[in-house]
């Protein structure tokens, strides 16, 4: 069996005493000075990673750019990290498009997202000039219609359903027929003919993405041929959805050989002059963070509980669909003899398990424990249920920490309240 250090950032380690070293930080260090829990980044695995990706894209298809999938990760700094690595950004909404905005994105570099987008977003994208806007539905059609002035065309892609069912969750399954995400080939192609008809509206291609968390590649080049029968275009959005390693057993394809097969078919499908996006977010964020808590308290049981400091209110995956994670105390990665435990949080949630059976290595109360893996998703669905104060978010390298994120006050949690007083 791997060793769970292999699931934390890469060039994690341990110190002469067991200590885990992230982004060459120790644990301990990093949660006196920041608090528990606290979500680390690696800035370095998250840098390299964003790289590999370009990298290999550009390999095998040369006019070709890598937008990244801001809802994964959805802070300014995350986002920074990424432009500054040459990726461009995935918005998916007003929202994402101001954090872009700020973290410095050439709006001309963003495309936008949504199966709802308002009047509000619309506005913004014709106020900001955004590169490209995913059009889902008709009414897409009609708001930018409505909005564009005279004299200007925006430049869209369509999103089509390809019918892939790929083996994921179905919460996070998004190509299948009867997704609300898209349209089906034969609505595709009538709304195609409308923007092609359009002064307002620029055609540009096509957008497909089956999907989050697939761990294998055959339903990725599945995707790729029901668009060819739509015509061809200049620019298609292959969408993201490649899996990261969560577990032991998790075996996700190698960018490398996830894109062997993508680009693939591509290259059987598409034109081959044609410019080629993809908007990965989980399996660039995911295993650069990990996030750490301290343990509260340790209830002897059938089953022994191990309760943390936080819980649902920084990780929704396990809830939301199930997601399996790993954990260790910091100072005793190698020990794997351990307990079996239930790891819980800290909400008053019965479905706040963070680890079912998970072995940990003689947890005592003020104990440090390490969840890896948690860079995707979690950050951004971080919440305030029973008053939880939102994690900080801090990077590591080199040995050098830095706050990029802090931790919410407990005034932030009245900030909103209008005084009445
Ligand atoms: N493009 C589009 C249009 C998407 O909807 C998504 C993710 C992505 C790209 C990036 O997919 P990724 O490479 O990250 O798999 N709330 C869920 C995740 C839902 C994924 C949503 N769409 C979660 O907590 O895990």
């Amino acid at each position: 069996m791997d060793t769970l250090l292999s699931l934390f950032p890469s060039g994690s380690a341990t110190d002469a005493d067991g200590m885990l070293l992230v982004g060459g930080c120790r644990a301990d260090e990093l949660a006196a000075e920041f608090g528990t829990p606290v979500l680390v980044v690696a800035e370095r695995a998250l840098r390299e990673r964003a790289r590999e990706y370009t990298r290999e894209l550009a390999e095998r298809w040369p006019r070709s750019r890598v937008v990244f999938a801001s809802k994964a990760f959805p802070c300014t700094a995350v986002q920074r990290v990424m432009l500054e690595e040459g990726l461009g950004l995935d918005v998916a909404g007003g929202g994402e498009i101001v954090t872009a905005l700020r973290a410095g994105a050439d709006p001309a570099l963003l495309v936008l997202h949504g199966n709802a987008k308002s009047d509000e977003e619309i506005a913004m994208v014709v106020e900001h000039r955004i590169g490209l806007v995913v059009v889902d539905n008709g009414d897409d059609v009609d708001r930018l219609e409505a909005t564009v002035p005279d004299g200007r065309a925006q430049d869209v892609l369509v999103r089509v359903i390809p019918g892939v069912t790929a083996d994921t969750h179905p919460h996070v399954l998004t190509g299948h027929e009867g997704s609300k995400f898209g349209l089906a080939p034969a609505a595709a192609a009538e709304l195609i003919r409308r923007i092609e008809d359009s002064t307002r509206l620029r055609m540009q291609g096509l957008h497909v993405h089956i999907g989050s968390q697939i761990l294998e590649v055959e339903p990725f080049a599945q995707s790729v041929a029901p668009l060819a029968a739509l015509g061809e275009f200049p620019v298609y959005d292959l969408g993201g959805g490649l899996g990261a390693r969560y577990t032991y057993g998790d075996r996700p394809p190698a960018v490398g050989e996830y894109l062997d097969a993508l680009i693939g078919a591509a290259r059987e499908h598409l034109p081959a002059e044609a410019e080629l996006i993809l908007e990965p977010g989980r399996s660039i964020v995911a295993s650069a963070a990990t996030t750490l808590y301290r343990v509260v308290t340790v209830k002897r049981g059938e089953p022994t509980f191990v309760a943390v400091d936080g819980g649902m209110g920084d990780n929704l995956e396990v809830a939301l669909f199930g997601q399996r994670f790993e954990a260790g105390m910091v100072d005793r990665l190698d020990d794997s003899e351990g307990e079996a435990v239930t790891l819980v949080g800290r909400h008053c949630e019965s479905g706040d398990v963070l680890i079912d059976a998970v072995r940990l290595a003689d947890p005592r109360v003020g104990d440090l424990l390490g969840v890896p893996a948690t860079g995707a998703y979690c950050f951004t669905m971080a919440n305030n249920y029973n008053g939880n104060r939102r994690l900080p978010v801090v990077f590591a390298a080199d040995g050098a920490a830095r706050l990029v994120v802090r931790r919410e006050t407990w005034a932030d949690l009245f900030a909103r309240d209008i005084d009445e007083s």
